[in-house]
């Protein structure tokens, strides 16, 4: 008689990535094969959002990154970005709600200077409310572009430069490091993108250097807690060599 093995997956605790990087693609082929709005996907999405960084939490991820408004987004239909706004200003604003129990500490990256006063007071006010947290942190990425972040960081460093606050040999990778968004949190690990898409899409160009990519053909608000164990298993069998042999 043959006996099937079950094969379970087992999560390495030592090896957990420490910053996940998720582009949360498909919530509109999600929402049309449902025969609802694009907005009805994006809604679906941040609760999917709200689940999974309360997985990764639970099993010791120190930050998750999530793209969610791009610099390109703007040029979708006014309609939809209103909706993405709108969104976005519910979640800021519930994020006693969102996240009770959990101590996440919610922060924005991006360039604010777009975004409405009304979305800017939310941002402070979550950011505020969840300071003293500390848990994961959780990276919501608005009016964020990669290019967009590197060359503010060129800026900055032209800008000391110019001044004299640093020399020429002072702009190194660390230094340059140290002018991106993502300067007080663990090195990007891996990053996720559901949805069978294959590219970065502008997100987190420089911190992508040395992480782990994973790609599955699952629209974001159907991506389940099991969809990100399976990730990280995935991860933890890859031999990260850093261009060493
Ligand atoms: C890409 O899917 C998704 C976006 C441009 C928006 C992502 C936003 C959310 C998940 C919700 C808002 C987030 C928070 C933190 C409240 P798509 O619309 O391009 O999907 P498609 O490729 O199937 O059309």
């Amino acid at each position: 008689m043959l006996f099937k093995k079950s094969r379970t997956i087992q999560l390495d605790k030592d090896n957990i990535p420490k910053h996940i990087g998720i582009i949360m693609d498909g919530n509109g082929r999600w929402a049309k094969k449902r025969g609802l709005p694009r907005s009805a996907g994006h809604r679906m999405g941040a609760e999917t959002l709200k689940k999974i960084v309360v997985y990764c939490n639970k099993i010791g991820v120190k930050c998750v990154t999530a793209y969610a408004f791009s610099t390109e987004n703007w040029n979708r239909p006014q309609k939809e970005v209103d909706a993405l706004m709108d969104l976005l200003y519910m979640y800021l604003q519930q994020v006693e709600e969102q996240f009770a129990g959990t101590n996440v500490i919610l922060r924005v990256i991006g360039d604010r200077s777009r975004l409405s006063d009304k979305i800017n007071k939310a941002i402070d006010y979550a950011e505020d409310y969840t300071k003293n947290n500390t848990g994961l942190i959780l990276n919501v990425a608005l009016n964020y572009g990669g290019r967009a972040e590197i060359t503010e960081a060129a800026k900055l460093a032209a800008n000391a430069l110019s001044k004299g606050e640093i020399s020429e040999a002072d702009i190194t990778e660390e230094y340059l490091s140290s002018l991106m968004y993502t300067k007080n949190v663990p090195e990007l690990d891996l990053i996720i993108r559901p949805s069978g898409e294959l590219r970065l899409s502008n997100f987190l160009l420089w911190q992508s250097a040395y992480a782990e990519l994973w790609f599955a053909d699952i629209n974001w608000p159907d991506f389940s807690e099991k969809d990100m164990e399976k990730a990280i298993v995935d991860y933890q069998a890859r031999n990260r060599r850093f261009g060493k042999v």
